[in-house]
């Protein structure tokens, strides 16, 4: 725990508190209140934990005004230029870079583990044909605990471990075969000769009749992708992991808890939502239309892929992604396509228009994410699967840093009750 070095004083009702103040590493000072009802009778009232750190951590440091986010002290871009996603699972997990021989051995355990228990093959078939592959995913990631009963012993540091690589090996084999079940297709083993990306793109666009070339561009596109998604501090899902964690509850059903937070429109839903946005916009003349829906209060209208609750400058994985965007749309050539068009123009006025500056909503990772996905050949309904697979590590690694913190507890908020106060029952006739 940090420590305290200072106390900030609260007075009320003519009662003194002093409260310790602990400092960070980075970022701003911590008034601690756990002590706030015991010596004042008190809650603190914060709806979506705006001013509110509900833990400590090691892994992910973002600084929302300078536009910085940290992956154990490494910034976002220099892992996205020179790192790739399975060496940034070993440093989000493990806390350092991975020497050679360490990496060598991390990958071959993940690579071990990709093949999925043959007999889940018949769960996933219990679904209806044409099953949301988000829907499809956080039922198998939540069946995970009724195939691996030998990892879900969260007291037993080895079986943490085993269910960690199992969920990291594993989420892209399921994310690949919720997408072939939705479209009809039969199931592509997992090749272990491939990369983690490569063969995430070949399950998914491979049939028996003919095999799928990977293409090194491409397969760099998605890496970053997983790179760019893996975690990012205490957002909706990882705090949803955390709490479903706190409980006891096993890894599995909390990565699938995760999975269905995640699947939100305003949280990793956005990169569905808001490509599907730009084809309803559908042409550059209509963005006026749909800029003035934005601004207005009376309807309920947002620019999905625009805006962060951390971000008010820029988005930094929204900068690589964009490069990415770039060199994708590049090799595929798709420069004339009217949806990139219309994502460029919105892009160009929503920067430039006074609402936006004002308000800070900048396009975010999702805007940029979802163009790439489209350009690689993926449907919209696969895109908030692939940020849940990205994701996985870094619940992961926040659920394992909470399970060996000694000062936690089962997450359990207070509320402030403004319904009715006691009355007596009334029976129905005389309602
Ligand atoms: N389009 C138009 N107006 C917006 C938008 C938007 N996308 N986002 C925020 N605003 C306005 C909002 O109406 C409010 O105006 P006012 O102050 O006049 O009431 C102001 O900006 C602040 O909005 P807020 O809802 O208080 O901000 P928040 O921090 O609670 O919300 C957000 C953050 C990401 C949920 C929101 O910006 C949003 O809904 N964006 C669209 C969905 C999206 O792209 N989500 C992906 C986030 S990145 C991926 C991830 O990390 O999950």
């Amino acid at each position: 725990m940090a420590d305290a070095k200072q106390t900030a004083t609260l007075s009320f009702d003519g009662k003194t508190l002093e409260l310790p103040m602990l400092s960070p590493t980075a970022g701003p000072d911590v008034i601690d209140i756990r002590k706030l009802y015991a010596q004042g009778g008190v809650f603190t009232f914060d709806p979506g934990f705006t001013s509110t750190a509900s833990c400590q951590s090691t892994i992910t440091f973002i600084d929302g005004d300078k536009g910085e986010l940290l992956y154990r002290g490494y910034p976002i871009d220099q892992l996205a230029e020179k790192s790739h996603f399975l060496e940034v699972c070993y440093l989000l997990l493990y806390g350092e870079l991975p020497t050679a021989e360490e990496q060598e051995d991390f990958e071959s355990r993940i690579t071990n583990h990709t093949m999925v228990h043959e007999q889940m093959h018949n769960f996933f078939r219990g679904f209806r044909r044409d099953a949301h592959p988000m829907a499809t995913m956080v039922g198998v990631v939540g069946a995970m605990s009724a195939f691996y009963h030998d990892s879900t012993d969260i007291n037993d540091p080895y079986q943490r471990e085993v269910a960690s690589i199992r969920l990291i090996a594993k989420m892209p084999t399921i994310a690949a075969m919720a997408y072939k079940y939705s479209i009809g297709q039969p199931f592509v083993y997992p090749r272990n000769d491939l990369d983690y990306a490569s063969n995430f793109l070949r399950m998914c666009f491979s049939v028996p009749a003919e095999d799928y070339e990977v293409n090194p561009i491409l397969s760099r596109a998605m890496d970053r992708i997983f790179t760019l998604h893996a975690d990012h501090e205490q957002n909706a899902s990882t705090s949803t992991v955390r709490l479903a964690g706190s409980s006891g509850a096993n890894p599995f059903a909390c990565i699938a808890a995760g999975i269905a937070c995640l699947w939100g429109p305003a949280h990793g839903g956005a990169n569905e939502a808001a490509l599907n946005m730009l084809r309803e916009i559908g042409s550059v003349d209509r963005i006026p239309e749909y800029i003035k829906r934005a601004k207005d209060k009376n309807d309920p209208f947002r620019l999905m892929g625009f805006g962060h609750r951390v971000y008010k400058n820029f988005d930094p994985r929204a900068r690589v992604m964009k490069q990415s965007a770039d060199e994708v749309l590049d090799l595929l050539g798709v420069h004339d396509n009217p949806t990139l068009q219309v994502a460029k123009e919105l892009e160009k006025i929503a920067l430039n228009d006074d609402y936006f500056i004002e308000k800070k909503l900048y396009p975010n990772v999702d805007f940029y994410s979802g163009i790439i996905l489209d350009a690689i050949g993926f449907p919209t309904s696969m895109f908030t699967p692939i940020f849940a697979l990205s994701r996985t590590v870094g619940w992961i690694a926040q659920w394992k840093e909470m399970i060996g913190d000694p000062t936690q507890k089962i997450g359990r908020p207070r509320q402030l009750y403004v319904g009715k106060t006691m009355r007596d029952y009334v029976d129905v006739e005389k309602r």
